[in-house]
């Protein structure tokens, strides 16, 4: 199975998915990293591993959906099976989405339908609720709203800030995520 993980940032999923692979956990491989932002340290991670990297980014381009037709011709080039959102901080539309019917999953920090969008476990906190965790879901035209494939729980235990809450529910991301691309890949999802 051949993915194209999308990133913004960190890029702690990604690795996660790096090392279930090197591990033999994962059969799989990562085709291509594709950034819209240029120095976000997941670019570091995959040339670390020697995965092919690109940055596109928006401002580069007129229109959304100019910038999204740019981010799917590149990553059609790696011909992917499934394509990854990780940590990727944009919402996509038609011009992205209509191009890979069926192949776009991410994953969120929050027990979805909860806390969509930014900045989910600060909600879940300021909620108050007593149970959070991480969903990874197909994209679909929404914010966070495609057809759920599997949730973590996570405790919220007293005391927690966004810190510590966002640190143990990565932690459960990731674990998640490489199960879930696991069960695609199998044709189980
Ligand atoms: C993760 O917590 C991921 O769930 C979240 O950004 C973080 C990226 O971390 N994604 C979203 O909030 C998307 N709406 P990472 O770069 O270390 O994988």
């Amino acid at each position: 199975m051949r993915m194209v993980v999308l990133v913004s940032g960190r890029g702690s999923n990604l690795q996660a998915i790096l090392d279930a692979i090197e591990d033999g956990r994962l059969a799989a491989e990562v085709a291509a990293v594709i950034s819209d932002v240029p120095d976000a340290y997941a670019l570091k991670r995959a040339e670390r591993a020697g995965v092919p990297t690109y940055c596109i980014e928006k401002r580069d381009y007129s229109s959304r959906a100019d910038f999204e037709t740019a981010l799917a011709d590149c990553a059609e080039g790696a011909r992917p099976d499934l394509i990854v959102l990780a940590g990727f901080m944009r919402v996509l539309g038609e011009a992205f989405l209509d191009r890979f019917p069926g192949k776009v999953i991410n994953i969120h920090p929050s027990l979805l339908p909860s806390f969509r969008g930014l900045e989910a476990q600060r909600q879940a906190l300021e909620a108050g609720v007593r149970y959070a965790g991480c969903t990874v879901h197909f994209v679909d035209l929404g914010v966070d709203s495609g057809l759920i494939i599997d949730q973590r729980v996570v405790r919220v235990l007293p005391g927690d800030d966004v810190e510590t809450l966002s640190a143990r529910i990565l932690e459960q991301e990731h674990d998640l995520l490489v199960d879930a691309i696991r069960r695609f890949g199998a044709g189980l999802v």
